[in-house]
């Protein structure tokens, strides 16, 4: 059976747009790969290495955000990077045979660098897509679910691993190819991408209420519909985009022909939309609380989950040494 390997950051809250862009897909994924999904708790230490507090409470609502989108312990290894040390053993071998020069030309590289706010001139934040590297090569996964950010990192790991090929003239390590979401993009309140640095994000554990007060108060709507009696445009609207992502096909094209119309306010229009996002996330983030209030059973799902992944990572380490000539004594 050919695998799947994907990793999330633990950054706090999970959002809409990555229930619907990741880990729904992760989910279908589940009947017919053998499926790795990791929660890449070292990563988090590139931005969060003096904030250390944060990362293992993030790391559990990750866990529970999994399991209550649908994501099957017994069928999905659920495991935390950190608890399987051999992607660390994988990360060391690879620097030694990886120019620097690729990782400097890393798009985001040089971006982050600049732009974040917490400070990457680490060590560790160039090594970044070489740790992601090990990551996935160390599964010998076939798919790798990601978003189109992640692409470049994943043809660097492509690279990397032919050179090890290369190198030590083996063929242990398949191709990993990207399977990016067919969905659309989960628009942010604003209209822009749904990304927690925006601040535009309806998060899986908003309630009703919030949900309710961030589509009828935050949400962007035609702008040039300033009255009632304005006829609007839906294809500029950033609520139609949402009524096109969580609504039923009848509702849309009400909408749309009201709109267009002036027979529906844009008031009434969010309060609809309001609802069909609440009937998606409502679900979901009663299961989150409801995992979040056993930690224990989250603790033992991770525990669980990264003693299979690692077994997997042990047998490739023994074919990864063999290739590398280290003792085996
Ligand atoms: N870099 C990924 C992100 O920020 C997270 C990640 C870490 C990952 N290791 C991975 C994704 C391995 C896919 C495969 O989203
Ligand atoms: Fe947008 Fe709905 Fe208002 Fe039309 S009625 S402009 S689709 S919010």
């Amino acid at each position: 059976m050919q695998r799947v390997l994907s990793g999330v950051q633990p950054s706090g809250s999970l959002h809409l747009g990555n229930l619907v862009g990741a880990i729904e897909n992760y989910v279908k994924l589940q009947d017919d790969y053998q499926t790795f999904y990791m929660i890449a708790d070292w990563h988090a230490l590139t931005s969060k290495f003096d904030k250390v507090g944060e990362i293992l409470p993030a790391c559990l609502e990750v866990t529970a955000t999994f399991l209550a989108a649908g994501l099957d312990p017994n069928r999905s290894a659920i495991f935390m990077q950190s608890l399987v040390k051999e992607h660390a053993e994988l990360h060391l071998l690879f620097s030694m045979m990886t120019p620097l020069s690729w990782l400097e030309r890393v798009p985001t590289y040089k971006e982050k660098l600049q732009n974040s706010v917490a400070d990457l001139g680490s060590y560790g934040f160039m090594g970044y897509p070489l740790l992601q590297a090990a990551d996935i090569v160390i599964y010998k996964a076939n798919k790798v679910p990601v978003g189109e950010d992640q692409l470049f990192h994943l043809e660097l790991c492509r690279e990397v691993l032919r050179r090890f090929h290369f190198l030590y003239e083996t063929e242990i390590f398949p191709e990993p190819q990207a399977v990016l979401t067919q969905a659309a993009k989960v628009p942010g309140l604003d209209g822009r991408k749904m990304s927690k640095t925006y601040e535009n994000c309806i998060y899986l554990r908003d309630t009703p209420e919030v949900i309710l007060q961030k589509c009828t108060r935050q949400m962007a709507s035609d702008t040039a519909r300033v009255r009632k009696t304005d006829a609007g445009n839906p294809s500029i609207c950033t609520v139609f985009e949402f009524h096109k992502l969580f609504s039923t096909p009848a509702t849309c094209e009400e909408v749309n022909t009201e709109c267009r119309r002036a027979g529906i306010g844009c008031f009434d229009c969010k309060k609809r939309l309001a609802e069909a996002v609440t009937a998606r996330v409502e679900p979901v983030r009663v299961k989150i609380e409801d995992h979040l209030a056993k930690p224990d059973g989250l603790r033992d799902i991770l525990r669980d989950g990264s003693a299979r992944a690692r077994a997997v990572a042990q047998e490739t380490m023994v074919q990864v040494r063999e290739a590398m000539q280290m003792p085996s004594f």
